[in-house]
């Protein structure tokens, strides 16, 4: 064994021994089981005395990283012996760890609830995992293993990815409405990858963005890492208040607007066509790109599906994001982006430099896996079993929680509640815990996050309608118990 020793450093010679020795069992260069030399002859080889090496081996056994064995010498302990972290947390943190401050993104509320009953419901999430195709999914992996072989997991290209995937996200995009072309398809590690390689292409520390408020949270969460001023215009049942865009446009001079037109997260709210049109129009009088945010656009109950503002755009003012996240399985991480001119090279510049590529396996796994009629069929299925438990919200919210406002979401994933006056929803959730259902607070939605204190937003589509009604009983339980404090002072409440 070879130890560099430093014999003119402050640090004793058994603990440079110590040191090295624990770092090569960490590193996993002296695995379990492995025998050190003697203390003579490790003493010997470094020219150290022989109670230097026994000190050495003594902290480590101490410490469980060395087992002694009488007569047969000093071996490495099992791993599940060693200790996970090997900071010693008696020393203070280096200062450029002190110097970077605690991270922009809100404490998780959750952090400071009572812990989740084994029994709770929880209305949060994005899809039901027992719904997702695992079997299929897995036969799918098999098959491009066998038929792509090492291409299938080799880098690729690192460019706007595997090119049948592309043709296949621009199929899925006609079959809704919306026109383009593979080459102006980008695929992303998930659409949040896309929010973020957009915002990074289009925005400087500083600049504005324009987004719903609410909306949803972890966009916040990214423009406040992204030292961005958010600027936020209320949501109706019709969307955007589009009406009240232009005097933000002339006063914060945002670089982006940024909206969830379809069952926005989280308020379910649809942007009308005439709203569609007013926006795109302001986007090109005020020169300000959208991003256009679709995550859960073909997840339709009812009404009429409006065009996406991308398909009335003419001129490349709409940069559009989807995922297969919300109808296939988050896990995936594969979103794509659609855009237009010199932007597009950006954005596919930006995306390499960052991450090189996204999974080219899950890429050729998701384009097997996806084809348009399976796809649609897919979404046939997942519409019809939301539906039904939208219906089932519903149903329940106004049988059991007659102080409510709720409106009806045409589609997606969420409902949007409105509480009594003066009822604070991150204190209901106290209680909501304690009576076993989960929700999201509507805190977590708004740029300041007071605003949200009057709202809950439930993920109706990750629960049974039985486990909706059982949900909903107990929340209406927990609402029972939350002392409603009429005329507490509140921030400004955006009627849905
Ligand atoms: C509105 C919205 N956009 C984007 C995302 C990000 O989804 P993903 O990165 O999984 O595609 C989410 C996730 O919940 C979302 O709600």
């Amino acid at each position: 064994v070879r130890i560099p020793l430093d014999r003119d450093a402050d640090l004793p010679l058994f603990h440079q021994v110590e040191r090295w020795l624990r770092d090569s069992i960490a590193a996993g260069e002296l695995p379990a089981g492995t025998r050190l030399p003697s203390t003579r002859a490790l003493a010997d080889d470094l020219g150290v005395s022989r109670i230097t090496i026994a000190n050495a081996y003594a902290e480590l056994e101490a410490d469980g990283l060395l087992l002694g064995r009488p007569g047969s010498g000093s071996y490495v302990a099992p791993a599940s012996q060693v200790p996970i972290s090997e900071v010693d947390r008696a020393q203070p943190w280096p200062l450029w760890q002190l110097d970077l401050g605690a991270p922009a993104a809100p404490p998780d509320e959750a952090s400071e609830h009572p812990p989740a009953r084994p029994d709770r419901i929880s209305f949060t999430g994005v899809a039901d995992p027992r719904h997702f195709p695992i079997k299929e999914f897995a036969r799918t992996v098999a098959d491009v293993l066998r038929s792509d072989g090492v291409e299938a997991v080799g880098y690729g290209t690192f460019d706007s990815g595997y090119p049948p995937l592309r043709s296949t996200v621009a199929q899925l995009l006609a079959s809704q409405g919306i026109h383009t072309r593979p080459q102006q398809v980008v695929i992303t590690s998930g659409s949040h990858q896309a929010l973020a390689i957009a915002c990074q292409v289009l925005l400087r520390p500083g600049n504005a963005v324009l987004v719903e408020q609410p909306t949803y949270d972890l966009a916040l969460e990214l423009f406040r890492e992204l030292g961005l001023k958010v600027v936020g215009a209320p949501v109706d049942q019709d969307g955007l208040r589009v009406d009240l865009v232009e005097p933000l446009l002339q006063q914060h001079h945002p670089k982006l607007i940024y909206t969830i037109p379809n069952f926005q997260n989280p308020t379910g709210a649809c942007l009308s066509g005439s709203r569609r049109r007013h926006l795109l129009e302001l986007s090109d009088r005020y020169n300000v790109p959208i991003l256009e945010d679709d995550f859960a656009g073909d997840l339709r109950y009812d009404g009429r599906a409006q065009p996406a503002i991308k398909a009335l755009d003419r001129r490349g003012q709409v940069l559009y994001i989807g995922t297969f996240s919300k109808l296939l399985m988050p896990g995936l991480r594969v979103g794509y982006l659609v855009a237009d001119g010199p932007v597009l090279a950006r954005l596919v510049a930006h995306k390499r430099v960052h991450d090189l590529t996204t999974s080219p396996l899950l890429q050729r796994v998701l384009d097997r896996y996806v084809t348009v009629g399976r796809y649609q069929a897919h979404l046939r299925r997942t519409t019809r079993r939301c539906r039904s438990r939208r219906d089932a919200v519903i149903e329940a919210a106004r049988a059991r929680l007659p102080a409510i406002a709720l409106s009806v979401p045409r589609g997606g994933l969420f409902a949007w509640l409105e509480l009594p006056p003066g009822m604070i929803a991150r204190e209901l959730l106290t209680l909501a815990r304690e009576e076993g259902v989960d929700f999201a607070p509507g805190s977590r939605f708004f740029v300041e996050p007071s605003d949200g204190d009057g709202f809950v937003r439930l993920n109706f589509a990750t629960r049974t309608p039985e486990e909706i009604d059982l949900g909903i009983q107990r929340l209406a339980t927990a609402l029972e118990r939350a002392p409603s404090r009429r005329g507490r002072a509140r921030g400004t409440r955006t009627r849905t």
